[in-house]
C-alpha cells in the first residue's frame, strides 16, 4: 500500500517523494494546481441553491484558488485543507487580498483524517486529487460522510476513453460506481482540448523556469528536477490525447435510500 507521502507526490505528479519538499518551490507562480475554479463556480450556480448559509468543504484545496474564487462570487463559507503548509499560507494570503479572509478557512492537515471528522457539508470539492483517499468506491463513500444528504460531491478526475487507458475508468464505469456507491450524476464538464493545451503550455514554462532556477543552486538533484518535468509533460500529453479531463458534480441519494 502506498504512503500518504507517495500518494502526496503523485497528486501533484512528482515521480518520487524526494521531489516533496522542492514542491512549493516548483509550483510558486501556480495558483490553480488543477481543477477549473471558473468550471467548479458555473456548475454550482446552475445546480445548487446557494445562501450565506451554504458551507463548502475543499479537500486538498491546494493553494486555495478554487475556494476563494467560490466565497467571492458566491459569498458562502469554505473551509479548506491540505497537507503543505506553504500551500495553505499562500490561500490564506489571497483570501486576504480578495477581501473573503472572514468567509474562508484554510488550515493544514492530511484529508485522510479530516475526512472523519468534518460533517454537514452542503458541498464537498476533491479537485485533482488523485487516490490519496483510496480507490474510486472508497473515496466517494469516504466524501458522502462529509456531506448532508442529498448533498453534493463535486470530483475534478478525468474518464479514460474506451478501454485503451487502465489507469482511468471509462464513463460507462464511472456511472457504475456512482450507482454502487448511491450517488447521482447530476451534470459534468469535459476539459477542451484547446484550453487545456494552452494552460498546460503556460503552466508547464513557469515550472522548467523554476526548475532549471533548482538544477542550478543543486546540481546533484539535477536528476530529479528533470524527471518532474518529464513527468509533467507525460500528464499533459495524456490529458491531451488519452484521457479526457471532467469535473463532475454529484449528489448523494442517502436521503432516499
Ligand atoms: C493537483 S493538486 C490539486 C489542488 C487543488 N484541489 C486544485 O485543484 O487547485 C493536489 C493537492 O493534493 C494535496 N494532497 C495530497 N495528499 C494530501 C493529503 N493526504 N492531505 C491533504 N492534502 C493532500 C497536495 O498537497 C496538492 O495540493
Amino acid at each position: 500500500m502506498k504512503t500518504v507521502e507517495e500518494k502526496l507526490a503523485k497528486s501533484l505528479t512528482a515521480e518520487s517523494i524526494e521531489l516533496i519538499p522542492y514542491l512549493p518551490y516548483l509550483l510558486q507562480d501556480l495558483w490553480e494546481l488543477g481543477s477549473s475554479p471558473k468550471d467548479i463556480l458555473n456548475m454550482i450556480t446552475k445546480h445548487v441553491h446557494v445562501s450565506v448559509e451554504t458551507r463548502i468543504l475543499d479537500l486538498a484545496c491546494g493553494k486555495g484558488a478554487v475556494s476563494v474564487n467560490l466565497a467571492r462570487e458566491l459569498g458562502c463559507r469554505v473551509k479548506g485543507i491540505d497537507i503543505i503548509p506553504e500551500f495553505i499560507d499562500f490561500a490564506i494570503n489571497k483570501a486576504q487580498e480578495f477581501g473573503v479572509e472572514k468567509l474562508c478557512e484554510f488550515k493544514v492537515g492530511d484529508i485522510n483524517e479530516s475526512v472523519k471528522t468534518e460533517k454537514d457539508y452542503d458541498i464537498v470539492i476533491y479537485g485533482a486529487v488523485g487516490d490519496v483517499l483510496g480507490n474510486w468506491e472508497e473515496t466517494i463513500t469516504l466524501l458522502k460522510n462529509t456531506v448532508k444528504n442529498g448533498g453534493y460531491i463535486i470530483i475534478d478526475d478525468a474518464y479514460g476513453n474506451d478501454n485503451t487507458s487502465a489507469k482511468y475508468p471509462t464513463r460507462e464505469q464511472w456511472l457504475k460506481i456512482f450507482n454502487s456507491t448511491g450517488v447521482r450524476l447530476i451534470d459534468e464538464k469535459i476539459i477542451e482540448d484547446d484550453e487545456l493545451a494552452s494552460l498546460n503550455n503556460k503552466q508547464q514554462e513557469l515550472i522548467i523556469k523554476r526548475a532549471n532556477e533548482l538544477k542550478e543552486k543543486l546540481p546533484q538533484k539535477a536528476h530529479l528536477f528533470d524527471s518532474y518535468i518529464r513527468s509533467q509533460q507525460v500528464e499533459c500529453d495524456e490529458l491531451e490525447k488519452e484521457i479526457s479531463g471532467v469535473t463532475m458534480l454529484l449528489r448523494n441519494l442517502a436521503e432516499s435510500l
